[in-house]
């Protein structure tokens, strides 16, 4: 199969953290041009340096997606180096665990900032780039909260069904310009975050590789083909 990504353009967000590393790492072997941010600038320069074998071109930029400014300057930063990009991986996130009564509204403006508003704000942003061009992607990382409600994770929930929302309503509206809106939704992955979820066996969760491989998989399909709603989970033979 061609290899359709060959020196496309993509930002990744949250790509230091364990599923981010993983896309980027596959993205990498498949050529694209890689624009990463997350807020750690020195693990950042270690993921590069670490791609820089695999990828023609790895960009890092630091920045904390809950402020307007940093996302401006983002934005900024990725016009200055790449004018514009092909695909939007919305993978950053945070996963707060409280009961209700301990969340706070400080959390849940936190939580919502990274995971719905700032894939709105770079959505807002790139899509009408790739409408122009009438080829683009933008992925976002929903998960299973975004179907279901958990225990002690109402913030989270929320903010996960808010952003499946977001990609269907995006998804409608790019319908007519070939730029694909895709919601990828995994169950726990092992990662960082999945330890938070200490009620299940980490053992169990998913490989962030092969959600990985998954994601490559799914934005390279370039005929009418589309699986818009993605989710993700382990099937294990009893
Ligand atoms: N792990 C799971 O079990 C699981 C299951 C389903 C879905 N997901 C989803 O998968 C995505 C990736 O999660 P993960 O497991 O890879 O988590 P992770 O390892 O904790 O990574 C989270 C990423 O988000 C970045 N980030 C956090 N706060 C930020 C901020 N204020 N501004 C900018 N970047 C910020 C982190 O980098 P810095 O700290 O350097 O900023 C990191 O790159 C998330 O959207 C998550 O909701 C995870």
């Amino acid at each position: 199969m061609k290899n359709i990504l060959s020196h496309k353009k993509v930002l990744i967000t949250g790509a230091n953290g364990g599923l981010g590393v993983a896309i980027a790492k596959e993205l990498a072997t498949l050529k694209c041009h890689l624009f990463l941010t997350a807020r750690n600038r020195s693990s950042l320069e270690q993921l590069a340096s670490d791609l820089h074998e695999i990828s023609p071109e790895v960009e890092i930029f630091s920045a904390d997606l809950t402020k307007e400014i940093e996302l401006k300057e983002l934005e900024k930063k990725v016009r200055s180096t790449f004018q514009s990009i092909d695909i939007l991986i919305n993978c950053a996130g945070v996963f707060p665990v409280a009961s209700i009564s301990e969340s706070t509204l400080e959390e849940f403006d936190a939580c919502f900032a990274l995971n719905v508003r700032a894939p709105f704000f770079l959505s807002k942003a790139f899509l009408p780039d790739m409408m122009t061009r009438q080829w683009g992607r933008v992925v976002n990382i929903g998960s299973s909260s975004a179907f279901s409600g958990f225990k002690d994770t109402s913030i989270y929930c929320a903010s996960k069904h808010a952003l499946l929302g977001l990609s269907r309503a995006l998804y409608q509206e790019m319908r007519d310009s070939n730029v694909r809106v895709i919601s990828i939704n995994p169950g726990s992955i092992k990662t960082e975050m999945g330890k938070k979820s200490d009620d299940q066996e980490f053992s169990t969760f998913l490989n962030p590789e092969d959600i990985a491989k998954y994601l490559a998989f799914s934005i390279a399909i370039d005929s009418e083909l589309i699986a818009e709603e993605i989710r993700l989970n382990r099937f294990v033979i009893r």
